[in-house]
């Protein structure tokens, strides 16, 4: 049986830690919107069949943009968390239980072809699936509220969670209907919850996630770099 791979997009935030007019999304990089470097990369993955975005039903952006992405799909059910925007977006696009669901970040938009393919790569025969991630490369310290280092954490075997995300469409709408709760952050936290175990896949530092301000200057940069290279 062939296997289907469908990209959803969460992109309904607001961007708070951002700041500024609009949603980070929209910002400007490298003569395009900030979320349209993540839904070309995603459109021009061969194996990805599908590529929908989900929006808050009171975004006022979308339309004021060229998009020219060939077969992108825009679904205006995002809802107040991320999780529930992933769900909403889920239910939306009726999917074959045995599909793979890819969900990806709108604001990590120096997501690349090769990372996707990796990922797709390694996981297309696995039972679970997994997530593109990269092991901690600092030493980790633990804070008391005075802001001075309580304990130090041995970082073996820790990871820092990325997206794409990549499960089975039904399995991650099991996953996903038994309810929001703090813990669940991630895609993958959510398959944990019903017991099984996403697969690490390694990723690399430029699929980083635009959440500051001081983010913009080397998301720029990447993009600029492969625009001219
Ligand atoms: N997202 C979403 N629906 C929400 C919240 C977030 O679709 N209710 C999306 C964001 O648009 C973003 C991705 O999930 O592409 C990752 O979330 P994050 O980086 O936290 O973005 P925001 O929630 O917009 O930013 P902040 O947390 O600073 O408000
Ligand atoms: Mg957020």
């Amino acid at each position: 049986m062939t296997q289907r791979f469908i990209a959803l997009v969460p992109a309904a935030g607001s961007g708070a830690r951002f700041g500024g007019p609009s949603p980070k999304q929209y910002l400007q990089l490298s003569g395009r919107p900030l979320m349209w470097h993540t839904l070309s990369t995603l459109a021009r993955v061969p194996a990805i069949e599908r590529v929908v975005v989900v929006l808050s039903a009171q975004d006022e952006w979308f339309d004021s943009f060229e998009w020219d992405i060939d077969g992108l799909e825009v679904l205006r059910v995002g809802g107040p968390t991320r999780a529930e925007s992933v769900a909403a977006g889920l239910a939306a696009l009726n999917p074959q239980a045995n599909d793979w669901v890819l969900v990806h970040d709108a604001a990590r938009c120096c997501l690349s072809v090769a990372a996707v393919e990796k990922l797709i790569a390694e996981l297309a025969d696995d039972p679970v699936g997994g997530l593109l991630a990269l092991p901690v490369p600092d030493t980790v310290k633990r804070a008391d509220p005075a802001g001075r280092v309580s304990s130090t954490l041995p970082r073996t075997g820790l990871w820092l969670a990325q997206t794409p995300q990549m499960f089975r469409a039904g399995v991650l709408a099991e996953a996903l209907a038994g309810g929001q709760d703090e813990s669940i952050t991630d895609e993958a936290s959510a398959i944990e919850r019903i017991g099984l175990k996403p697969r690490l896949v390694e990723g690399d530092a430029a699929n980083f996630k635009v959440t500051w301000p001081r983010d913009l200057a080397l998301a720029r940069a990447i993009l600029d770099a492969r625009k001219g290279g």
